[in-house]
């Protein structure tokens, strides 16, 4: 059994975790910002294949006590480096975290890395190539307090980027944080799913995707895939196995609208691209116009929070109508908002029934939760 170790957002570990164990993974458990696991490397494919909450799954290999630079260098040259990598793959090495002499993830991984490419100098008279955007083998070095871990990064790009959905200019929520909210508002694929302010997608995307058990690493490629004891049978029988368990039907509708055609048109194409445009309905409309498309269900969503005084007292007042229209037109549903405001909260005007803490990126936010009967 191998060791592994997923890191995900902030506040995000309980529901990583339980991700994991029903994944099949043994030993599972949470940490700051990451949960550990034990598995073979049947597992390790099926988590980063199937995995919606996680950012990337590392493969430790060595750790060591690590105060300073010198030492760095010294322990990342013990590790017999022609295992994973010989001087004909390229190589990026990253590092998070720091002590107080190894303050500079830049100069960490900087010193990481030379250690790896002086050994393969040593060993071959020739080193690995640096490929920062799409390296054979991704090294993370993770540094706290006294301690550092070096890991293989078997993910290599995050997982939230599923591969479906070009990089846009705008902010959307990040897939895995929709997968994580999805599952803090308990939505099952039989209750209709509706984000009245969807933006690109991503909650009915998310939703679509759990819905219809579409893997959500069928539209990408990772880090193992180019290492040199990638098991290529193994890898394609699971994804055919994943294919093969695809439902053809969503058992609720899931159903997305906004008051901006353009960023309307990004959703439609991202649907298309990860093959459920035919499942999702997204409907141009502005918040005041939207009606119940079913007589219970879930929502979620994310109005702007607005970062300047001015934004705030505009937007008061698509706050105070969203609860309106909850109150109004959603009987028998359960609304969940999530802001990064909480003055702008209290506009919402309804009884908030839970609050739980959730992190979208460094920002603290609240997910609201009101029941409405
Ligand atoms: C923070 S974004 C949501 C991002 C979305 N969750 C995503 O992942 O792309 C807020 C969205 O609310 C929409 N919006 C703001 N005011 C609205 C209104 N009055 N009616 C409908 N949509 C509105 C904006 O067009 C924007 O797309």
């Amino acid at each position: 059994m191998n060791q592994y170790f997923a890191t995900v957002a902030r506040g995000l570990e309980p529901i990583a975790a339980q991700e994991l164990e029903r994944l099949g993974a043994k030993e599972v458990r949470p940490d700051f910002t990451g949960v550990h696991f034990a598995g073979d490397s049947a597992l390790l494919y099926r988590v980063n294949l199937w995995a919606r909450t996680l950012f990337r799954v590392l493969v430790p290999i060595r750790e060591f006590t690590c105060p300073n630079a010198d030492k760095l260098y010294q322990e990342v040259q013990k590790i017999a480096w022609e295992e994973y990598l010989q001087p004909d793959n390229t190589l990026a090495v990253n590092s998070t975290g720091g002590n107080r002499q190894l303050n500079h993830t830049h100069f960490t991984a900087l010193q990481v890395k030379n250690a790896i490419i002086d050994q393969q100098r040593q060993q071959f008279g020739k080193r690995s190539s640096i490929d920062t955007q799409n390296p054979d083998v991704l090294v993370n070095t993770h540094i706290h307090q006294a301690r550092c871990v070096i890991s293989l990064d078997s993910s290599g790009d995050s997982l939230h980027r599923r591969g479906y959905r070009p990089a846009v200019g705008l902010a959307p929520l990040k897939e895995t944080l929709a997968a994580a909210l999805l599952e803090m508002a308990e939505w099952e694929p039989s209750l209709p799913f509706f984000d009245p302010m969807c933006g690109s997608g991503t909650l009915p995307l998310e939703a679509a995707l759990k819905g219809l058990n579409i893997a959500p690493g069928l539209f990408r490629q990772f880090g193992f895939e180019t290492w040199q004891n990638f098991d290529k049978s193994l890898w394609e029988q699971l994804r055919l196995e994943a294919k093969a368990s695809q439902k053809t039907e969503l058992e609720a509708l899931i159903s997305g609208s906004d008051r901006d055609a353009d960023i309307l048109s990004q959703a439609r194409d991202n649907a298309q691209r990860c093959g459920v445009v035919s499942q999702v309905t997204f409907t141009h409309a502005e918040l005041s116009q939207v009606e119940a498309p079913a007589d219970k269900g879930v929502i979620i969503c994310n109005p702007p929070y607005g970062e300047r005084l001015g934004d705030v007292q505009e937007l008061g007042a698509l706050y105070k109508l969203l609860g309106d229209v909850f109150k109004q037109r959603f009987k028998g549903w359960t609304a969940f908002v999530l802001t990064g405001n909480k003055e702008l909260a209290k506009k919402v005007g309804l009884k908030a029934s839970r609050r739980i803490p959730v992190y979208n990126g460094s920002l603290p936010c609240t997910l609201l939760k009101y029941e409405l009967y």
